[in-house]
């Protein structure tokens, strides 16, 4: 532990401080204040500060996303006190915590070219197990005009139909043995977080009108409140990835949303399909260690 600094839960007082550290973290800002009285309420999830004189120098999160595996995320040093191990001072007290809830591994996403944070985990035991791809397009309204930059859309000659809980068994076969779970480590994207899927995750999703069946491939798919339509998991081959995709713009049309986000494992041509189809990509790496 560092000298002077202090690990502890994080309480509704220390909001300002870590507001005042964490407003332009990156290029584009950051999302800790909005999100922060969230997290503290939620029951699942534990914030911690690092303090000095009990002011908030550092801070990080878990969530326990089933009830054995927990997600870490929101790590944050003050530009002043960083390379002194502070992140790691507040991730083994995030980790201790996640343990005591039952969790037996902890994972977290980093962007690729982020080398403190790379350096950081590397250093404090994570090891990367999965390459996932983020692609974002704007759809409907909000896409590009057909005579401008954006081209003429081309319907899919596949139609995304709900997939019924029945089928949740083949699909996750077909995913488990195939590339596109090979290279996911058998994880989903929920929002921007990864853990496990489950069999029984494909049903309930079924249930909740997020299970789709789209020619010989299948999709978790559902607009949010913000009309972004979030894509966290896909089945497909090769050969069939343009039209499962075009058919996920579609849906997403129809469904309103004006815009499409997607989550795929690195794979050649998962990433050509997306490119190919105008989405913009952006690289992240998953890590996890045993708790
Ligand atoms: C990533 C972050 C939490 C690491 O915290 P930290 O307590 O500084 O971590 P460490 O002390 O272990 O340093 C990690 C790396 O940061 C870099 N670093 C060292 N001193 C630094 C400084 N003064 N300023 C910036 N980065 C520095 C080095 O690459 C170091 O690796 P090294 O020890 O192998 O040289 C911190 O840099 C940060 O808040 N970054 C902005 C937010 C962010 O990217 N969060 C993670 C999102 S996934």
């Amino acid at each position: 532990m560092s000298d002077g600094v202090i690990v502890r839960p994080a309480l509704p007082s220390d909001r300002e401080a870590i507001v005042a550290f964490t407003h332009d973290t990156f290029e584009w800002g950051d999302y800790i204040a909005d999100v922060f009285d969230e997290w503290l309420a939620r029951d699942d999830t534990q914030v911690m500060v690092a303090v000095v004189d009990d002011v908030p120098i550092a801070t990080g999160s878990a969530r326990m996303l089933s009830p054995t595996e927990a997600w870490f995320h929101g790590a944050r040093v003050h530009p002043d006190y960083r390379g002194r191990g502070i992140a790691a001072d507040v991730s083994k007290d995030l980790r201790a915590w996640a343990r005591d809830q039952g969790a037996v591994v902890g994972r977290l996403l980093i962007e690729e070219g982020n080398t403190p944070s790379i350096r950081h985990v590397e250093k404090t035991g994570r090891r990367r197990v999965a390459t996932m791809v983020r692609c974002s397009k704007p759809v409907g309204d909000a896409s590009p005009s057909p005579s401008g930059n954006g081209g003429r859309r081309v319907p899919s000659k596949l139609r995304a139909r709900p997939a019924s809980s029945t089928e949740a068994q083949a699909a996750f076969a077909s995913w488990s043995v195939g590339e596109l779970g090979r290279a996911s480590r058998g994880l989903f994207g929920i929002g921007w977080a990864f853990r496990r899927l489950t069999i029984g995750d494909l049903a309930a999703a079924a249930r909740g009108s997020a299970f789709w069946e789209i020619g010989a491939g299948w999709a978790l798919a559902s607009p949010t409140q913000e009309a972004r339509l979030e894509v966290g998991w896909i089945e497909t081959r090769s050969e069939d990835a343009d039209d499962l995709l075009r058919s996920l713009i579609d849906l997403a049309i129809g469904s309103g949303s004006e815009s499409i986000i997607l989550w795929v494992p690195e794979i050649e041509w998962t990433v050509r399909a997306a490119r190919r189809l105008g989405f913009e990509t952006a690289k992240m790496h998953v890590y996890a260690s045993a708790l």
